[in-house]
């Protein structure tokens, strides 16, 4: 999403993601396997083989999701992500449609409704204004069916502010012959609940005189959303919530989970949404 534009829609300069080369920056392979067995999980309890990836950046789950025979739709605000991931869609792997989550309801008004929502990777936090959140848990259940799952993946900021912990673990991906691309990400508290974070992309080249150099970096302004504050929009949304600690359907611990997972359920009777 833009860092100066609260439209949350766009792509060119206004765009970040048309600066960081997303897909190469994630493992993708050892992470659907590491999460496969418990999406599919849920997606067999669903009450329909259908999903709904609401910013899928370059769409590696909607493509996961799509190949395992469900219906898999990406609703993405970037135009950088989502023309990388209608490669997937080429391929018959899902669709992609440019639009913003917090009116997803809007976006995929011709859709029928759908078993099941994702929200993985810390998109959650993109979104800033006080009622972002409610718009996009009241979205959410618009277009879900009753019983319908919704799931959503952060990082557990209640654990990260009250630590000081000022930054993610490295991560080392193969580049061009001898180097190294390093994905560090550094973040810094700010006022109102919001963390800076910085994503930043570093060559490390062993056999230059100077032998880390910085690619790219941006600064991008997060809400940092706690369990409570997701567990309180979702049920006054009409959602039951089960919170998680990692991917894998793992207890939540909140002082050691890097993670918030949170498994919400769309009541069956009608909520307030
Ligand atoms: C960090 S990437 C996460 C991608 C992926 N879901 C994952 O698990 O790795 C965040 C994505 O959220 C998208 N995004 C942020 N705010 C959005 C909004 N309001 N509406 C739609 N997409 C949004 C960005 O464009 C970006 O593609």
């Amino acid at each position: 999403m833009p860092d100066n534009d609260s439209s949350g829609v766009g792509g060119g300069p206004g765009d970040p993601y048309s600066r960081v080369e997303y897909r190469r920056l994630i493992a993708w392979g050892d992470r659907i396997r590491r999460e496969g067995p418990w999406l599919l999980a849920l997606l067999d309890g669903a009450p329909e083989r259908s999903v709904v990836d609401l910013g899928p950046g370059t769409g590696e789950h909607t493509a996961f999701f799509a190949d395992q025979g469900a219906r898999a739709v990406g609703v993405d605000a970037s135009e950088s992500m989502v023309e990388a991931a209608r490669e997937h869609e080429a391929a018959g792997l899902g669709r992609f449609v440019l639009g913003d989550i917090r009116n997803a309801d809007a976006v995929l008004v011709d859709e029928p409704p759908f078993g099941m929502a994702v929200c993985l990777g810390n998109v959650v936090p993109h979104l800033t204004g006080e009622d972002d959140l409610e718009s996009l848990s009241r979205a959410v259940a618009r277009i879900l069916l009753p019983g319908g799952r919704f799931l959503i993946q952060l990082l557990n900021y209640d654990r990260i502010l009250s630590q000081g912990i000022r930054h993610l673990p490295l991560n080392f991906r193969p580049g061009e012959a001898e180097e190294e691309i390093v994905f560090l990400r550094l973040m810094k508290p700010a006022s109102d609940g919001r963390v800076l974070f910085f994503p930043t992309t570093l060559s490390l080249d062993p056999t230059s005189d100077e032998p880390v150099a910085v690619s790219g970096s941006k600064r991008v302004e997060l809400r940092a959303w706690t369990a409570e504050d997701l567990t309180t929009s979702l049920e006054g949304a009409g959602f039951t919530v089960d919170l998680r600690g990692d991917m894998m359907g793992g207890a939540f611990h909140p002082e050691s989970s890097n993670d918030v997972v949170v498994l919400a359920t769309r009541k069956t009777s009608k909520g307030p949404a």
